[in-house]
């Protein structure tokens, strides 16, 4: 492309921020400064067409399958899983690959996982979930009992409560969006919602809390407000349109939406009505946060108001100048995405990202800005607001507010430096 072309693409360009970020409505098709300028500047492909017949277009291909799986040359879309710990049997947990992944839905076997003491392999027909406690009636409900219960749909957000925990360190690491971020996923959950049941067991007066515990080694339990329980809470039996995967809980799980990942209880078989919270060794001694005055917090239960930028991101490589999606997902415990934006030069200035339509609350939401890169350095930023009117804080204004042991809760923006070579990594800016 001569100098000339490229200058006069350029100039179509409605540079919105410092640095190169470019209005949203290029991404919107319209007309010459729309998508179709962006794909059409010649910085992508310069090859003249050629027409070829492949080897795998002379033959038939492979049978049908029982079960679909990934192509084998997209086999390396894995979750990141972390070494064993001999000490802690079962306890660990694997990350979302998020740079891998588009849209804002997270296919089950890709879904984060976090486990205290393994995967039980629970059998359904053996497995029984209890009501009891401050109830008028105690039920005991087979597998096959909830799933003739009217059952709703709703696509949620799951987050670990130490995702990103890694941010709070003294020293940026050098992660990927996945390392750093990756015990955040999304599914379309399907249940029944546990008010139809406490409903039929009959909610005792003096009833304020429930416990809720699983079958796994660990005997899981977290406690949850009453109000909480009876509002949007459910048993989740299906995810993603099939029964929920043993690393989520198979039969089933209690799914608290907007919640830190840790109360949506696994293997889930009892429910017990109490007049306060259960305190838990998984609310007492873990998911608690410790203060910056030394105090620690119980029982803080929604996922901050976050995002994240997904490509670039850490450990990638841009591997020519011109115009780049900036793309990522954004989500919050208190309500829908309504604002994400996006800054080229380190927070100094701002444009905002295209939102995708389907903004649920609780749910993620992708966003996407071109970006027109150069070759000079640069710091990517994002930044979410919500609904409530919640904005994503700076990491130092998140730090300040806590203790430096504190691994939970952590929302603050990242940073991910682009040098002018192109690599990205994650700096604290
Ligand atoms: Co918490």
């Amino acid at each position: 492309m001569s100098d000339k072309h490229r200058d006069d693409v350029y100039q179509n360009l409605d540079q919105v921020a410092g640095n190169g970020l470019l209005n949203r409505r290029h991404l919107l098709g319209l007309g010459l400064a729309g998508a179709a300028s962006l794909a059409a500047q010649p910085l992508l492909a310069a090859e003249a067409p050629t027409i070829v017949t492949p080897s795998w277009s002379k033959v038939p291909g492979r049978d049908l399958s029982g079960y679909g799986y990934p192509s084998t040359f997209a086999q390396g879309l894995q979750r990141l899983t972390g070494a064993p710990n001999p000490l802690l049997p079962g306890g660990g947990a694997s990350r979302s690959p998020l740079h891998l992944m588009q849209g804002s839905i997270t296919p089950n076997g890709l879904h984060f996982e976090r486990h205290h003491a393994g995967i039980p392999e629970v059998d359904p027909a053996q497995h029984r979930l209890v009501i009891h406690g401050l109830v008028r009636q105690p039920l005991s409900f087979s597998y096959e009992d909830l799933l003739a219960y009217p059952q709703q749909s709703r696509v949620y957000f799951l987050e670990c409560s130490g995702n990103s925990g890694a941010n709070t360190a003294a020293q940026a690491s050098d992660g990927t969006a996945a390392s750093l971020h990756g015990l955040v996923s999304a599914a379309q959950w399907t249940g029944v919602p546990l008010s139809t049941l406490l409903a039929e067991a009959g909610v005792e007066d003096g009833a304020s809390w429930i416990a809720a515990t699983g079958v796994d080694g660990a005997s899981m339990g977290r406690s949850i407000p009453l109000h909480k329980a009876l509002d949007d809470v459910f048993i989740a039996l299906y995810q993603n349109g099939e029964p929920i995967r043993p690393e989520q809980g198979y039969p089933m799980r209690l799914f608290v939406p907007g919640w830190e990942g840790n109360v949506s209880v696994k293997w889930l078989s009892q429910i017990k009505l109490t007049s306060g919270p259960a305190n838990f060794r998984d609310e007492t001694s873990r998911y608690t946060d410790f203060l910056a005055d030394g105090k620690a917090l119980q029982f803080t239960y929604p996922m901050g108001v976050k995002s994240v930028i997904t490509s670039p991101s850490g450990q990638m490589l841009l591997r020519r100048q011109g115009v780049h999606e900036v793309t990522g997902l954004a989500w919050s415990g208190s309500g829908a995405i309504t604002r994400v934006e996006v800054s080229a030069d380190s927070g100094r200035t701002w444009a905002d990202a295209l939102l995708a339509e389907e903004r649920q609350a609780l749910a993620l939401t992708r966003f996407r800005l071109p970006w027109l890169w150069e070759g000079a350095p640069a710091v990517l930023q994002s930044r979410a607001t919500d609904s409530a009117g919640n904005v994503q804080p700076t990491r130092s204004a998140v730090l300040a507010q806590y203790d430096a042991a504190n691994r939970y809760h952590f929302n603050g923006i990242q940073s991910w430096s682009v040098s002018s070579q192109g690599a990205i990594a994650n700096v604290y800016a």
